[in-house]
């Protein structure tokens, strides 16, 4: 058997070697973990649910204008997508008051935000992924002035995009974090959008109810993980509705 060459493997999700040079796949793993690492379970269809997804969401935005790494979804589980040089930080957009910000401000669950807030993580495990400011993402040299103004706008493009479709199948975007990376083509460098956009990176409230269709629900035990990115799939259009035979797992649109 032809054996791909593994480039990395993070928690839930594998890059391996692409077909051409500047290319990787993009493997979405069944494993979910929380509080780095403390908490990991596989979760049955997991994987494939964050594939579709985050597919049909980066096939928008690329559509739209914003730069993505994505390429095209292979299988039930990878995405072909360019090789682009991570930048080491999260950026998180919060629209409503929720997790490590009501912990740490002490703001109430749920509180609308006067406006959409930006912050920074820097990406390291050992270290939990610390709060940074942007002097310290400066200083230290993990972006430019100039890509932290891309950053932040490239955010702020995808909070307004994600925003609207995800009311539009009722659903409320608490919040999301995404990850950049630099892409370079001949002798430009420009900052693209990389890793996912899933119920695993965003907090997404049934508009109606409050329900809780996102991680959270792993990370609180609250259990209907695959059940609740199943409902976001299919109000995304993605999954077929009343087509699943019992016990056989979703059943994907082509
Ligand atoms: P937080 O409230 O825990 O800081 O999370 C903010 C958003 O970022 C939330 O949508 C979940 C997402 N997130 C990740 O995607 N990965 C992480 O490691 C963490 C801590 C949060
Ligand atoms: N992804 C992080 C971890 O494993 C944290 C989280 O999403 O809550 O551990």
């Amino acid at each position: 058997m032809n054996r791909r060459r593994r480039i990395y493997e993070g928690k839930a999700k594998i890059l391996y070697e692409g077909p051409e040079p500047g290319t990787l796949i993009q493997h979405f793993k069944d494993d979910a973990t929380a509080f780095n690492n403390q908490k990991h379970e596989v979760i049955d269809g997991k994987g494939v649910l964050n594939n579709r997804i985050s597919e049909y969401i980066f096939t928008n935005l690329n559509n739209l204008g914003i730069p993505t790494h994505f390429v095209r979804r292979l299988n039930m589980r990878e995405q072909l997508i360019r090789e682009v040089d991570v930048i080491p930080i999260e950026l998180v957009v919060r629209n409503v008051a929720a997790g490590s910000l009501t912990k740490r401000l002490g703001v109430e669950e749920g509180t609308q935000l006067p406006r959409s807030i930006i912050e920074f993580y820097y990406k390291n495990d050992e270290l939990g992924d610390p709060l940074v400011s942007e002097e310290h993402i400066t200083a230290f040299g993990w972006a430019t002035p100039q890509e932290l103004d891309d950053m932040m706008a490239m955010g702020i493009r995808i909070n307004d995009f994600l925003s609207g479709l995800f009311m539009g199948v009722g659903i409320r975007l608490v919040d999301f974090k995404i990850e950049l990376g630099r892409l370079i083509e001949g002798d430009m460098m420009r900052i693209v959008l990389a890793d996912e956009i899933s119920p695993d990176s965003c907090r997404l409230w049934d508009t109606k109810t409050n329900d809780k269709m996102d991680k959270d629900r792993f990370r609180q035990n609250m259990g209907g993980m695959v059940e609740a990115y199943q409902e976001v799939a299919r109000r995304l259009g993605i999954l077929i509705e009343n087509d699943r035979p019992a016990g056989s797992g979703p059943v994907l649109v082509k």
